[in-house]
């Protein structure tokens, strides 16, 4: 049954009538967890609503969390409430053949990225040098990595926390010899171990950062290469022209020839905004 289905038929069971239009048209899961962002409005059945969703969905969820704070920066990590349930926060992920493990608590991860990070993988050719500036606990390196042959690629985060589950996920899927997990500030870290030049394509998926480090990111490329650009648009109805005019100063200042090849939408954040990826190409300026 459809989540969001499932949790109003739950919903109606528990919850006055007048309150049924606050119920979440979905939740999110990662491993064996749940997580319902019940609004303040249904406060008053957060437990019952949570502990007859766990009822339902066990033993394949353990526990049902919401989330308790705004995203902490530069992590992007939130605080969470247990409402039905046991055990810790963290737990292992299934993905694309891969598995990753994950602490909520302690660095990002998202499940709602699977088909973008599916996408991006499909891009990638064969021999390809990759640097993923945003890793995170290595999602996106890491199902590259299983899915290309003979690919190299440097992946940054400057969460200690995520840095250290990126390289137990690293081991776990046994992608050692394609993945290098660097930790630190993405441009410093692109200076420290002389990573200029080095890349066919980049990564950066962090839509609050990105664009504080596009100038490093074509730093970053060879002659010539794609970047994977990730923003939140603000003009849902022009995607295309919310990010050319928030790149094109960058990269016309870098002196570099580029293209869009494509923007899309991952998903709604707000009414007004939106998830997107922008795909350029990008031919660098080559210093002699
Ligand atoms: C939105 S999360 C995405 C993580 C990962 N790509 C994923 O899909 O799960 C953004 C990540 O960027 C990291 N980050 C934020 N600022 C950074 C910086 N200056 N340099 C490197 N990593 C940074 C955060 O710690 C976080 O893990």
């Amino acid at each position: 049954m459809a989540r969001g289905r499932l949790l109003r038929e739950l919903a109606r069971e528990l919850v006055p009538s007048d309150l049924l239009r606050f119920v979440p048209k979905g939740f999110e899961t990662i491993g064996d967890i749940a997580i319902l962002n019940l609004p303040r409005e249904l406060d008053e059945y957060k437990f019952e609503i949570a502990r007859a969703l766990l009822r339902r969905l066990s033993p394949h969820i353990r526990l049902v969390v919401r989330r308790a704070s705004p995203a902490r920066d530069p992590e992007r990590v939130h605080e969470y409430e247990v409402l039905a349930g046991s055990g810790g926060l963290e737990t292992l992920h299934k993905e694309s053949g891969c598995i990753f493990k994950v602490d909520i608590s302690r660095a990002f991860f998202s499940s709602r990225l699977q088909y973008e990070r599916a996408r991006i993988a499909g891009l990638v050719r064969p021999g390809e040098v990759v640097v993923n500036m945003f890793a995170g606990v290595g999602p996106f390196s890491i199902v590259i990595a299983k899915r290309v042959p003979d690919v190299k690629i440097y992946s940054i985060d400057v969460n200690p926390e995520a840095y250290k589950l990126m390289v137990e996920n690293v081991k776990l899927n046994r992608v050692e010899d394609k993945v290098v997990p660097l930790l630190g500030d993405a441009a410093e870290v692109v200076d420290l171990y002389n990573l200029k030049g080095v890349a066919d394509r980049v990564l950066m998926p962090s839509p609050e950062h990105a664009i504080n480090y596009l100038a490093k990111a074509v730093e970053s490329l060879k002659a010539r290469g794609f970047i994977h650009y990730y923003d939140v648009a603000r003009r849902v109805k022009d995607l295309r022209g919310y990010v050319l005019e928030r790149v094109s100063p960058i990269l016309d200042g870098a002196g570099a020839r580029w293209r869009v090849e494509g923007v899309r939408e991952i998903r709604s954040v707000a009414p007004s905004k939106s998830y997107v990826c922008a795909d350029l190409y990008v031919e660098r300026k080559v210093m002699d």
